[in-house]
């Protein structure tokens, strides 16, 4: 089975064996079946590089259904199965007045991925609404929950990228939005900008999505279009000496402050200065909007990706001391 069309790179590798997962029963029973296969989830495929053909099992998570678990007077519990497309899964919560989800529309991906490393964008982490989430035990198929106390999330990471990696099958997330009294975030310099474009004074968590939309479509190529995985690198996030002695000999250089003690760089502005950005290598190169997305520009390998990843991590860590840690899931 070929998985070009199940990730958003747009690399053409194979699975040995491939199956669409629609309820958990379907799993329990087929891993019942084989127990002993080696297995790999897939969900959209869009954090994930391919560099080889797959031997493990690849299950696809096609587990649908949205729906509301409890309401009280200020929020609302809703569940969504795990192979409900992320965006599709935002525009159904504003289609019901639900806050919570509107800076993190056009995400790529879908809803039992988002945990996993804790999708985030414009001031807004998944963590911000995630109340558990229910999954399958690949190796018992035994049913299990994770609260978010258990989920453990930091930046673009949780206890389902570590420890339990490759150890559960996300079936449905639960979420608490808002029904009103709705936490606008709007720290992200270009969502009230676009917002005082469009003439809008008292935001709704639907223009707050309409303006990311704009924001992101401006900055980040469609997979659809230009195969890719949004960001490939994490920002570094390193010691506050680290960076004034960075910022000595790099006045410019952009930092957030992460606590007291750590500063977070972004690694798009790290990539550029070393000359990266918009840079082609025969199928494969960075975007010319932002340096920190690689993208595919015909029939690359991901082996031709990962390559031009490694030059990338090389000179940062020459020129800056630091080195880059890939987001996407690197196989
Ligand atoms: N910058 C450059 N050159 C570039 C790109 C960025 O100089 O080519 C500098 C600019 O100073 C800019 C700063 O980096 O102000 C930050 O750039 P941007 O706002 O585009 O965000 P980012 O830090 O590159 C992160 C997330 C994105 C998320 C945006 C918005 C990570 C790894 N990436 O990107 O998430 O959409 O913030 O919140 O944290 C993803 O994870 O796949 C992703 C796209």
């Amino acid at each position: 089975q070929s998985l070009q069309a199940y990730n958003t790179f747009g690399i053409n590798a194979k699975a040995a064996f491939f199956s669409d997962i629609e309820s958990p029963e379907v799993l329990q029973d087929l891993r019942r079946q084989h127990p002993e296969r080696p297995v790999f989830v897939l969900g959209g495929g869009s954090n994930l590089l391919l560099t080889q053909d797959l031997d493990q099992w690849v299950l696809h998570n096609r587990i649908m259904g949205k729906s509301i678990l409890a309401e009280d007077t200020d929020t609302t519990l809703v569940r969504i199965g795990g192979g409900e497309n992320w965006h599709e899964t935002v525009l159904w919560a504003l289609e019901q007045n639900l806050g919570g989800l509107e800076n993190l529309s056009l995400i790529p991906g879908t809803a039992g991925a988002a945990p996993i490393q804790n999708i985030g964008a414009y001031g807004v982490e998944l963590s911000d609404v995630f109340e558990r989430l229910e999954a399958i035990d690949l190796s018992t198929g035994k049913a299990l929950e994770f609260t978010k106390e258990d989920a453990a999330f930091g930046y673009r990471d949780s206890l389902f990228k570590r420890s339990l990696k490759e150890q559960i099958f996300i079936t449905a997330i639960h979420l608490r939005l808002t029904r009103r009294q709705h936490h606008l975030n709007t720290s992200y310099g270009a969502i009230p900008e676009t917002l005082e474009q469009w003439g809008i004074q008292q935001p709704e968590p639907k223009d707050i999505s309409r303006a990311v939309i704009h924001i992101r479509q401006s900055k980040l190529p469609d997979p659809a279009v230009l195969g890719n995985s949004g960001s490939f690198f994490k920002n570094p996030v390193i010691a506050n000496a680290r960076f004034e002695a960075l910022r000595d000999q790099h006045p410019a250089i952009p930092g957030y402050p992460q606590g007291d003690t750590h500063t977070k760089v972004p690694a798009g502005w790290l990539i550029e200065q070393a000359g990266w950005k918009g840079r082609r290598i025969g199928n494969v190169g960075t975007y010319h909007q932002q340096a920190l997305v690689l993208v595919n520009h015909g029939c690359a390998t991901g082996a031709e990706v990962w390559a031009l990843a490694q030059q990338i991590m090389e000179d940062v860590e020459r020129q800056f001391g630091i080195a880059l840690q890939p987001e996407v899931n690197v196989l």
